[in-house]
C-alpha cells in the first residue's frame, strides 16, 4: 500500500459538489504539485489530507491510518496565507518550530537551546534573513514572512509538508533559491510533500509528479453541478517543462 492513499473522495458544501471521485497513491518521499484553475479545490483537497475536514464520501489514510486531527509532528502545513507567530522573534519562531520536533512541547532550555540557536541561525543566513534574526514578524515584508513560514515548518520535520501557494509572494530571484532550500531538506528529511502552485513550470521543476485538478462533466447550463477531479498525473521525475497543450489549457482556465 501506498504511504499516501485517498480513496475515492468526494466532498460537497451545502449539496454542491467541490472535488469527485478523487482516488490517489503516494509514495513516502514523493514530492506531489498540484495545479488547477482557480476554485477548483486544491486547497479543499490539501484540508482534507490534514484532516481539518472530512470528506463527503471516501477516506484518506496516511501511513496506514487515518490522518489524526492534530497536525503536530505527522504533519505540517504552510497555508496560502503564511503564519508565523508574532509576539516572537524571528529567531525565535524558528526555535520553537523545531521544540515541537522533538516532541518537547515549549522551548528548549541551557546547551540544547543554543545549539536550536545555531541551527535557527544557519537557516536564518541560508534564507536571507540572518539580519532579522532578532526583530519581530510585523517588521517584515510579505515575501520575508512568507519565507519564515517555509522555514519554520521545515525545521519541523513534518513527515507529510502540505503547501498551499507557499511562495506566491517571493520574487524571481528569491523564488530559486527557496526552491533549493526546500528541495535539499526535503531529500535529506525523505518528507512527503504535496504543493499547490499556480506556476506549471514550478510544479514540474519542484515535483516528482504533477496533479492537475479539472472538471470531466461540464453543464453549462449549470455550471455548479460537477466537482473536480484529477484529470492528469504526470510523471515530472525529470523535471522538464509541461506538455504545451497542457500549459495552455490551463493558461486558458487562470484567464477565465
Ligand atoms: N468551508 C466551505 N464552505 C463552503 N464552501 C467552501 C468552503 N471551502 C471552500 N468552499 C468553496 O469550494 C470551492 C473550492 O475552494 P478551494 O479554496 O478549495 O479552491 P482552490 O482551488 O484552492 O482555489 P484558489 O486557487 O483560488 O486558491 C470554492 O468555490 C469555495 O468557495
Ligand atoms: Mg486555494
Amino acid at each position: 500500500m501506498s504511504y499516501v492513499t485517498v480513496d475515492n473522495i468526494h466532498q460537497s458544501y451545502d449539496g454542491r459538489p467541490i472535488l469527485e471521485r478523487v482516488s490517489l497513491g503516494v509514495e513516502e518521499g514523493d514530492f506531489i504539485s498540484i495545479v488547477g484553475a482557480s476554485g477548483c479545490g486544491k486547497s479543499t483537497f490539501l484540508r482534507l489530507l490534514l484532516a481539518q475536514e472530512q470528506p463527503t464520501r471516501g477516506a484518506t489514510r496516511i501511513d496506514g491510518r487515518p490522518p489524526a486531527r492534530e497536525p503536530g509532528q505527522e504533519r505540517g502545513i504552510v497555508f496560502q496565507r503564511y503564519s508565523v507567530f508574532l509576539h516572537m522573534t524571528v529567531r525565535e519562531n524558528l526555535i520553537v518550530a523545531e521544540s515541537f520536533q522533538a516532541s518537547r512541547w515549549g522551548v528548549f532550555f541551557g546547551a540544547a537551546r543554543r545549539n536550536a540557536a545555531k541551527r535557527a541561525d544557519a537557516v536564518l543566513e541560508r534564507i536571507g534573513l540572518a539580519h532579522m534574526a532578532d526583530a519581530y514578524p510585523a517588521a517584515l515584508s510579505g515575501g520575508m514572512q512568507q519565507r519564515l513560514a517555509i522555514a519554520q515548518a521545515l525545521a519541523a520535520r513534518p513527515r507529510v509538508l502540505l503547501l498551499d501557494e507557499p511562495f506566491g509572494a517571493l520574487d524571481p530571484g528569491t523564488r530559486v533559491s527557496i526552491h533549493d532550500f526546500l528541495l535539499e531538506m526535503q531529500r535529506e528529511a525523505g518528507m512527503t510533500v504535496f504543493m499547490v502552485t499556480h506556476d506549471l513550470q514550478e510544479g514540474f521543476k519542484l515535483g516528482d509528479r504533477v496533479l492537475v485538478f479539472d472538471k470531466v462533466r461540464w453543464d453549462p447550463h449549470e455550471p455548479e453541478a460537477y466537482g473536480a477531479t484529477v484529470t492528469y498525473d504526470l510523471d515530472a521525475r525529470q523535471g522538464g517543462n509541461p506538455p504545451p497543450h497542457l500549459a495552455g489549457e490551463i493558461l486558458e482556465y487562470k484567464e477565465s
